[in-house]
């Protein structure tokens, strides 16, 4: 049975836009279906075929290359880097649509392209900004929430605290509360997915006001689009910024399914945790140092090296000798390495890019460049390291940093505005392909070593 109606007769213009976002609803809702029908078939005629092989060490290694989850978003190769959709960055960046005279794609256009599996029009994703812009109201008990928080929290705290209140409202969890069908579960996380991602900008930049600016807050301009207005109401409104802003959140969006925010923000879903605890969730995964946080250790390490060194650019030998320090003290050099990854982040290039067009004599961003001749040579000399090359957070700071924006601790909340839309379009799908509760075997030491000593025998169901 259809759900919705791609346009309803009689549409007036008053509510044109609630009729085409329906449309972009039922278009999803008819994908969905599609492949649906596909992994039925798959199941039925190819379920037993073997996919993966599954080793002790992985077991032990943060089940590193099992091929375990079913991501529709965006798929992460090794040397190729991130694909949306089977599309690279520089494709992205040339194919989505823009703000007029500009030259950065805009999200909204990522998001369709995610959720629906193809290009955005123009108008697609002007619809899409306008609806977010429509439902970005937050209610006040969740500023209210924050504002009863010591200041001095990190914002990555404040940000899930903020989130886990508007879980009021989640039009999922009232709807399961009061009793429906499996068939219709989609359809709710869907709306609370549009709702969340169109509330978080505001949420962001009043932790980021009340935190850094006296409590001083800037309304929204609804003339903008969805991160042109979170760089005005975080009180940036330089064009170089709004543009920053429309790569970082195209670029930070999605890593296909097995990385810790969009991984986490799966599994607590399928428990059926509505979208705003399973979001939440996956933004304190990303609040941890090996992730999402690594952005503010990339500036914080930087700056170490500019004062110990004097200031100034620094010489590669320099570099060098504080590079080696570094791994002498135990420490890792952030931004650097990657789980899937083997080559430079395609995120670290289309960032390199904008600086070589923008800001190519900014001097943090010439110690970024340098850091870069120098660190994956060492890397590799350690022959420990999988992947030498620089990841997306070895950049985004010195950008972040040019323009003014100088609270390190607030980088990853913006990472994590981002990728709200790739986790969140992820979990659309998650729910209209009807996906069970997630829930791997674990094992002892024990049983591993009954089970190399031909004691036991593999589980098989
Ligand atoms: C991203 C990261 C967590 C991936 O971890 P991983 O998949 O376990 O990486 P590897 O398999 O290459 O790790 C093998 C060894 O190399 C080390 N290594 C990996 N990246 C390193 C780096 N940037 N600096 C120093 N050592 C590093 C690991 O700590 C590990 O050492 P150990 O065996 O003594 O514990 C890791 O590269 C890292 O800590 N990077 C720095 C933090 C960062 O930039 N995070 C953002 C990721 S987008």
């Amino acid at each position: 049975m259809r759900l919705i109606n791609y346009f309803c007769e009689n549409v007036t213009i008053s509510n044109y836009n609630f009729v085409y976002m329906g449309y972009i609803k039922a278009k999803f809702h008819d994908k969905a279906e599609e492949v649906a029908v596909e992994i039925k078939d798959l199941l039925k005629n190819h379920g037993d075929k073997q996919i993966d092989e599954v080793h002790v060490s992985q077991v032990y290694q943060g089940m590193r290359g099992i091929t375990g989850l079913v991501s529709e978003t965006s798929l992460l190769d090794p040397t190729d880097g991130i694909r949306f959709r089977g599309y690279s960055i520089p494709e992205l960046r040339d194919k989505l649509p823009k703000v007029p005279g500009g030259s950065e794609p805009l999200p909204e256009g990522l998001f369709y392209l995610m959720l629906i599996g193809e290009l955005p029009s123009e108008e697609e994703v002007q619809h899409i900004s306008n609806t977010w812009g429509r439902r970005s109201q937050i209610p006040r008990h969740v500023f209210n929430t924050i504002d009863k928080l010591p200041v001095e929290t990190h914002p990555m705290t404040q940000f899930s605290i903020g989130i886990m209140a508007m879980q009021t409202e989640s039009l999922f969890a009232k709807a399961y509360a009061k009793g429906i069908s499996k068939s219709e579960y989609w359809d709710y996380v869907y709306e609370d997915s549009m709702n969340l991602i169109a509330r978080l900008p505001r949420l962001a930049a009043y932790i980021y006001r009340r935190k850094y600016k006296g409590g001083q807050h800037i309304g929204p301009d609804p003339s903008l689009d969805w991160a042109g207005n979170f760089a005005h109401m975080l009180g940036y409104d330089d064009e170089g910024f709004l543009a920053l802003m429309r790569l970082y959140m195209t670029i930070h969006a999605d890593h296909e399914g097995g990385n810790v925010s969009a991984h986490t923000t799966h599994l607590v879903g399928s428990a059926l945790s509505d979208p705003y605890l399973a979001f939440a969730a996956g933004m304190n995964g990303l609040a941890g140092p090996l992730h999402g946080l690594a952005n503010q250790e990339v500036i914080r390490w930087i700056d170490q090296m500019r004062e110990e060194l004097g200031g100034g650019l620094p010489s590669k030998e320099e570099i060098e000798q504080y590079v080696r320090k570094t791994l002498a003290e135990g420490k890792v050099i952030p931004g650097y390495g990657h789980a899937v990854l083997r080559k430079t982040d395609p995120r670290f290039t289309a960032q390199m890019d904008f600086a070589k067009k923008h800001l190519p004599n900014d001097e943090l961003v010439n110690i970024v460049w340098r850091v870069y001749e120098v660190v994956p040579g060492i890397l590799k000399e350690l022959g420990k390291v999988k992947n030498p090359w620089p990841n997306v957070d070895a950049h985004s700071g010195s950008l972040l940093v040019h323009y003014g924006l100088m609270e390190y601790e607030f980088y990853t909340v913006l990472f994590g505005v981002s990728r709200s839309l790739g986790v969140l379009a992820s979990l659309c799908w998650d729910r209209a392909l009807g996906f069970p509760i997630e829930r791997p075997k674990s094992v002892t030491t024990q049983w591993i070593r009954k089970f190399i000593n031909g004691e036991l025998e593999a589980y098989d169901d």
